[in-house]
């Protein structure tokens, strides 16, 4: 499987909707929480496999502003999830060589997260090889809508002139803006939708749906997603005869 993919074409920065843990766990009869345990399994697996194959940024979207919404049973478990999986893992990510970053708004989650979250993120900052960043209590539209208010006090502070503002003066308040754009944007469990994932970054993101519940989701599915990425055509607005011509 791996033979079949180009390794001097590997997406910089994938980013995965991991999605379909409830619906995995309701077909074996179990209870949603069991589908985000074995949903936790195959964080594992790919977080491992992208490393391995030389990604350099892998974010997942592990909990969404909206999903503050769910029974708050399951909200709880998935806090009480989230910390023993970073508190157990760390060392993992230690011996991969792996830096912990997060996305969202981290000061609304439980304070033991924030505890675990900050103690591994410091744990692995010296780390130099992939950058595994956990999208939590995250949504496009927050991120957005909190870069405008600091640029537009940044406008109103320095008096700006606002004709001379730019795409890069949004993006250096946005919470990737240590991140290049994903190449390549992974959802799972057949939905075909984004779920107010990264609105602005994925602008020109390759986007692979597979119906594929997460839990199932393993190497072989990794590498299938990032062959397709590497049978696409990024054109950027050009043409193909533009792309290909010899010069
Ligand atoms: C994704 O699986 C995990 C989270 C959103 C936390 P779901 O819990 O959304 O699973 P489905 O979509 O109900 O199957
Ligand atoms: C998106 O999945 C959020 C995460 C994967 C964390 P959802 O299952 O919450 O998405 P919708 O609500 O069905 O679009
Ligand atoms: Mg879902």
């Amino acid at each position: 499987m791996m033979s079949k993919i180009d390794l001097t074409n590997i997406p910089k920065h994938i980013a995965i909707i991991m999605d379909g843990n409830g619906r995995w766990a309701k077909k074996k009869g179990s209870l949603r929480v069991f589908g985000h345990k074995s949903g936790v399994k195959a964080v594992k697996t790919v977080t491992e496999a992208a490393a391995e194959i030389g990604v350099k940024y892998l974010t997942l979207y592990a909990f969404s502003t909206e999903n503050w919404n769910r029974p708050d049973l399951e909200v709880n478990a998935l806090m009480q999830l989230l910390v023993s999986t970073i508190k157990k893992e760390t060392q993992t990510l230690i011996k991969n060589n792996i830096k912990l970053d997060a996305i969202g708004n981290i000061q609304s989650l439980p304070k033991a997260c924030q505890r675990e979250l900050k103690s591994a993120m410091e744990a692995t900052k010296e780390n130099t090889g992939m950058t595994l960043v956990l999208a939590l209590s995250y949504s496009g539209r927050w991120e957005m809508l909190n870069a405008f208010k600091s640029l537009l006090k940044e406008a109103k502070e320095q008096d700006l002139d606002l004709d001379s503002i730019e795409a890069k003066d949004i993006e250096k308040y946005l919470m990737t803006k240590n991140f290049p754009d994903p190449e390549l944007l992974i959802r799972t469990s057949g939905e075909m939708r984004i779920s107010n994932f990264l609105l602005w970054q994925i602008a020109y993101s390759e986007l692979y749906f597979t119906d594929v519940l997460w839990p199932d989701f393993g190497v072989d599915n990794l590498y299938d997603a990032i062959q397709a990425y590497q049978q696409r055509e990024r054109r950027f607005g050009k043409t193909s005869e533009q792309l290909n011509k010899v010069s």
